[in-house]
């Protein structure tokens, strides 16, 4: 008969057969012993280290918010480790900038002449002395010359219509315009004699001395580049309460270039740059 288990044992070599089994219940206690092992290892390591590294590590504890503080240290060794935090508190004070205008005015009168921090100065509130008459000054007729040569390069057409005023000059326009109009309203637009800066040769009407002159294309490039010539528009729309005269497009007044263009950047007026007024001493009426 044939023998099945015979066949078998005849097949395999007896040698190998051991090799082959594999343990696997002791490789399992194996394998879990060693990750255990690993496990508490890894766990150890963490905890140590985290002991460690918490004083010098937090933010909370150690370093100031402000960077600007000292960072504490700690040390193992005898005596025990002082920790100091130095806080740095900035206080932070909003100060106003001092305001650009009015400047700081020295005013001096000079043989009847106000000249306030050096600029001739000539308004309601400030006349000219009897007989004052300096004729137009050489280095703001210079100015003017070279801005209508400018404005000509620019295509415009800019001229004088009124320069310098004598006392007696100014006298007989003021007192034409108070028959036609009353002295109330000539008070308005036109200066008292001994009142106006046409006496001081520095102011200039620009091509035409009317209302009509405003919206031009003259009186545009005037007011954008007049500063650049050292001039202002002396008489500027909305500070009628403060020039003490109507809106006057045309009227420039010559204070050298540092001067005008600040004022004409800042959009204000002589009165305002001192900080003074313009008004006559008496409200209203003839000129006494
Ligand atoms: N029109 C100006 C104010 C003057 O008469 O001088
Ligand atoms: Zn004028």
């Amino acid at each position: 008969m044939y023998d099945k288990k015979n066949v078998g044992a005849r097949k395999r070599k007896p040698g190998k057969n051991k090799k082959i089994r594999i343990r696997w219940d002791r490789i399992f206690i194996l394998t879990a012993v060693i990750v255990l092992a690993a496990m508490l290892v890894v766990l150890y390591k963490f905890f140590d280290s985290e002991d460690k590294e918490k004083p010098a590590g937090n933010p909370s504890v150690g370093s100031d918010s402000s960077g600007t503080g000292t960072t504490p240290t700690t040390t193992t060794t005898a005596p025990p480790t002082t920790t100091t935090t130095t806080t740095t508190t900035t206080t932070t004070t909003t100060t106003e900038p001092p305001p650009l205008y009015p400047v700081k005015a020295d005013i001096q009168v000079i043989d009847g002449v106000t000249y306030i921090n050096g600029v001739i100065i000539v308004n309601k509130t400030y006349g000219l002395p009897e007989g004052y008459e300096p004729g137009v000054d050489p280095v703001a007729h210079a100015a003017l010359e070279e801005m209508y040569a400018a404005a000509a390069e620019d295509g415009l057409s800019l001229w004088t219509a009124s320069g310098f005023r004598t006392e007696e000059y100014q006298r007989n326009l003021y007192e034409k315009y108070a028959a036609r109009d009353g002295y109330d309203a000539a008070d308005t637009y036109s200066a008292r004699p001994r009142h106006s800066e046409h006496e001081l040769g520095l102011a200039f009407d620009v091509n035409d001395p009317s209302s009509d002159f405003n919206d031009t294309e003259e009186a545009k490039w005037l007011y954008e580049h007049c500063a650049e010539y050292g001039f202002i528009i002396r008489y500027p729309k909305g500070k009628e309460n403060i020039t003490g005269f109507m809106y006057e497009s045309w009227h420039v007044r010559y204070v050298g270039k540092e001067l005008a263009q600040f004022i004409m950047e800042q959009g204000i007026t002589l009165e305002e740059y001192f900080g003074i007024t313009s008004q006559y001493s008496d409200a209203s009426g003839e000129v006494q």
